[in-house]
């Protein structure tokens, strides 16, 4: 064989995965996910699954045909669930997505039925995973992954306010004219129309904007910055109503808490995660995004973020609206 030919064995290779990924839902999202954690070089193997086979082989195929340019992966996928098996961390995109003008909240029934379908097949195969909740509204199907997985709270995170405070930071960034990674600033609470902007605590180099301008996100400001907040709201339709759909910035997003995740950096990002009994005297049993240290093992601590009373009040809204919604869905 020329295999032989060329070279003299040594040993065979070890079929030993360092860091497997599993990307659930290979539509725009599930793909923007994908690529980003492969073109950042973040796993040795990447298993995609979907419903709609073909597209999966397609997806499959694409993308090894480019792994010539990037840091050895193996990729491949399948309608068959059996391919996630030992994966470190399974990233959920599947289910249905926003048309024009319509909520993230009115797909909750139907990607709760999606995730039914989901949620034990990635369990069984990877007890020990990290599931990544991506599909919308994000924090419900969090709450409902979680509920259907049995995993501890720590190890089922959704993606959250991640891709809002990077909204957020770009938006102030442009407005200062510099970089967004130098804005210091955090959305919490729901990733949807009802998230919290924490103004008090935006800051450039440890300089809050609040001291310069205490108006700063009130409605008394004359410089209108909580503008900023309405457009992160605004965004995704915004994106919707031009293209169809969302998929770069979440796809970077997601990528981003992948590696805090595997490279156990203990970083401190805006994910959802089980917020009942948290510093803000959240009382019932839901999954909003707060600070988050992320690690190996999922979400390990949750900052106790300084907030103001109406931060709070605000936050307590986006937690009541998203316990008596889950109140609703048929499990
Ligand atoms: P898409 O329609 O392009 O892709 C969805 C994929 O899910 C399709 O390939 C479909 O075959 C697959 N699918 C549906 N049901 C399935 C099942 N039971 N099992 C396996 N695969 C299944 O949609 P897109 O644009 O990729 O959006 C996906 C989800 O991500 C939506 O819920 C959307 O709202 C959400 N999203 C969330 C964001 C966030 O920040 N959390 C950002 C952008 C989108
Ligand atoms: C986004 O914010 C639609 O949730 C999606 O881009």
């Amino acid at each position: 064989m020329l295999r032989k030919a060329l070279m003299t064995t040594q040993a065979e290779p070890v079929d030993v995965s360092q860091a497997k990924v599993t990307v659930v839902g290979v539509g725009a999202v599930g793909m923007a996910c994908a690529f980003s954690v492969m073109v950042e070089g973040l796993c040795t193997e990447l298993a995609l699954v979907d419903m709609a086979g073909e597209k999966v082989q397609g997806e499959v195929l694409d993308l090894q045909h480019g792994t010539t340019f990037i840091r050895r992966v193996k990729v491949y996928g399948s309608k068959d669930y059996s391919v996630t098996a030992k994966s470190r961390i399974a990233i959920v995109t599947a289910g249905v997505r926003q048309q024009k003008d319509e909520t993230r909240l009115s797909l909750v029934q139907r990607n709760a039925d999606v995730m039914k379908s989901i949620i034990p097949q990635l369990v069984k195969y990877s007890p020990d995973c990290v599931l990544l909740i991506v599909s919308n509204p994000v924090d419900i199907m969090t709450y409902v992954a979680w509920k259907l997985s049995g995993l501890p709270r720590n190890r089922v995170i959704g993606s959250g306010t991640c891709l809002d405070s990077s909204r957020f930071r770009v938006f102030i960034a442009e407005r200062l004219n510099v970089a967004p990674d130098s804005v210091h600033g955090w959305i919490i609470g729901e990733h949807g129309d009802s998230s919290v902007a924490v103004w008090s605590g935006v800051n450039v180099a440890g300089v809050r904007l609040r001291d310069l301008n205490p108006n700063i996100g009130t409605e008394n400001d004359p410089e209108k910055w909580t503008d900023l907040h309405t457009r992160v709201i605004r965004s995704a339709y915004e994106v919707i109503n031009l293209k169809g759909y969302t998929s770069w910035a979440i796809g970077l997003s997601t990528a981003h808490i992948v590696k805090a995740i595997l490279g156990n950096t203990l970083q401190v990002l805006p994910v959802s995660t089980y917020i009942k009994g948290c510093k803000h005297g959240m009382d019932k049993e839901v999954f909003l995004s707060l600070p988050c240290v992320l690690g190996e093992n999922g979400v390990t601590h949750i900052i106790k973020q300084p907030l103001t009373d109406e931060e709070k009040a605000l936050l307590h809204k986006s937690a009541n609206l998203m316990h008596e919604i889950q109140m609703g869905i048929k499990f």
